[in-house]
């Protein structure tokens, strides 16, 4: 079954030959095509371009038509970085902040991870899968067609093998493209207050080799940072998921630049998130590297914090990816439209910086760059169709709105 969606006022991010990644002063540069079509079959985008070039359907009885009524294509975000499957909402920390407390502030008394690993190591793995699944269908109206998803509220082999096999399900209950990363060292839980060492042993020999053993994780992740895990915890967990073969992505500099993206780097990390507080070190440590520096300007307009340094990785050559950073804690947002708006709006990216950054570069930052992140024949048909709008920058432009109108993943209508 061959479908073609005509009327395609402008069709964005059209790249002829995969590319691994776009980067510096290339992220300012967007391949659209106006007044096009795109052919697809079972799932895969197979032509595309302008409609002058059109050669028509060959075959009527095979061939579904989609009107896109003078909408935009763009292919679906990926969004490259979430903790979608969490237990409770936190938003009495939210308040708490609003009162003058500070994200340290709750996690000391108890709060931040540590608040949502209790509530999810109560929680069925039934419930959990159920109210991600919600969670995860939202994404995708608002244009999302791939998601990585972490453990790390679980904290015990139980709860964070719980975490990892919801994600698995999710996996195969939806089109979403979906990477799953064990996240086990996320906080520091009560039993072990005083033995960090100790819950690294659990972690890297007891819950890894497990998590590897049943293929539940394509990535490994640490928060590195004050009073999280350090640096040397960071080599050690990422030494010992390379034996299993696991890449890393991890969560460093948010508060502070201890030196866990040259480490991160050195281990040969997929990606690098956060990225609030950087140092020449850091900046020195992703040239010329396989990396991607990824930013979560939604955790920064959530928590009042600084917002990674996007164009000057820009315009030292680096690549950017962004990402949502959807947690109850830090970010309970999943809005990719919203992500690219505080991009152009707070970081001063331009829109196709902001276009390359959450959907190419996101692809690259979980691994699937060769089958998603652009138009291009080959790829995963996974792309929504906007409401008729003026141009592409109208979508950052008009903040806070959902101007996508209908999605398709593996050439399925969502
Ligand atoms: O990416 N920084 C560490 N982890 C999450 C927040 C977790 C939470 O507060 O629940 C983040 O921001
Ligand atoms: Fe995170």
């Amino acid at each position: 079954m061959k479908t073609v969606i005509k009327n395609i006022s402008e069709l964005v991010q059209t790249e002829e030959t995969p590319k691994k990644w776009v980067a510096g002063a290339d992220m300012n540069k967007l391949n659209t095509i106006k007044d096009a079509f795109v052919e697809i079959e079972d799932g895969i985008i197979t032509d595309f371009g302008s409609m002058d070039v059109w050669i028509g359907i060959d075959d009527w009885n095979n061939t579904e038509i989609i009107d896109a009524e003078g909408g935009m294509v763009f292919p679906t975000y990926c969004d490259s970085h979430t903790h979608l499957v969490f237990a409770a909402s936190r938003e009495g920390e939210f308040v708490d902040r609003i009162n003058g407390l500070n994200y340290e502030d709750i996690a000391k008394r108890g709060g931040g991870i540590l608040n949502s690993a209790e509530k999810l190591q109560n929680t069925s793995e039934d419930q959990l899968f159920e109210d991600a699944l919600v969670r995860l269908n939202e994404l995708v109206k608002m244009g999302t067609g791939a998601v990585e998803i972490k453990s790390g509220y679980g904290l015990t082999l139980d709860a964070e093998l719980k975490i990892l096999r919801v994600i698995k399900r999710l996996k195969e209950h939806s089109d979403v493209t979906i990477k799953s990363t064990f996240l086990g060292a996320h906080a520091l839980p009560n039993e072990y207050k005083d033995n960090k060492d100790g819950y690294m042993d659990l972690v890297i020999n007891e819950i890894l080799p497990k998590v590897a053993e049943e293929k539940l994780a394509d990535y490994v992740d640490i928060f590195c940072e004050k009073g999280y895990f350090t640096v040397d915890d960071t080599k050690r967990l990422l030494e010992a998921a390379s034996k299993f073969g696991i890449k890393a992505k991890t969560h460093v500099n948010q508060f502070n630049a201890i030196g866990g993206v040259k480490a991160s780097v050195d281990l040969g990390a997929l990606s690098v998130d956060h990225l609030e507080e950087m140092n020449e070190d850091d900046f020195d440590a992703l040239k010329n590297s396989d990396c991607m520096p990824t930013i979560l300007p939604a955790c920064s307009f959530f928590l009042g914090i600084p917002y990674g340094p996007a164009k000057e990785m820009i315009k030292r050559g680096l690549p950017v990816a962004l990402a949502t950073d959807y947690n109850p804690g830090s970010a309970p947002s999943g809005n990719m439209n919203f992500v690219a708006s505080l991009g152009c709006i707070q970081m001063k990216m331009t829109p196709e910086e902001v276009v390359n950054a959450t959907t190419i570069n996101a692809a690259y930052a979980m691994g699937i760059e060769k089958e998603l992140g652009s138009i291009c024949i080959g790829k995963k048909a996974n792309l929504f169709i906007t409401k008729p709008i003026p141009s592409y920058a109208y979508l950052p432009y008009e903040f806070g709105h959902n101007v996508i109108d209908r999605v398709i993943l593996n050439g399925r209508m969502q």
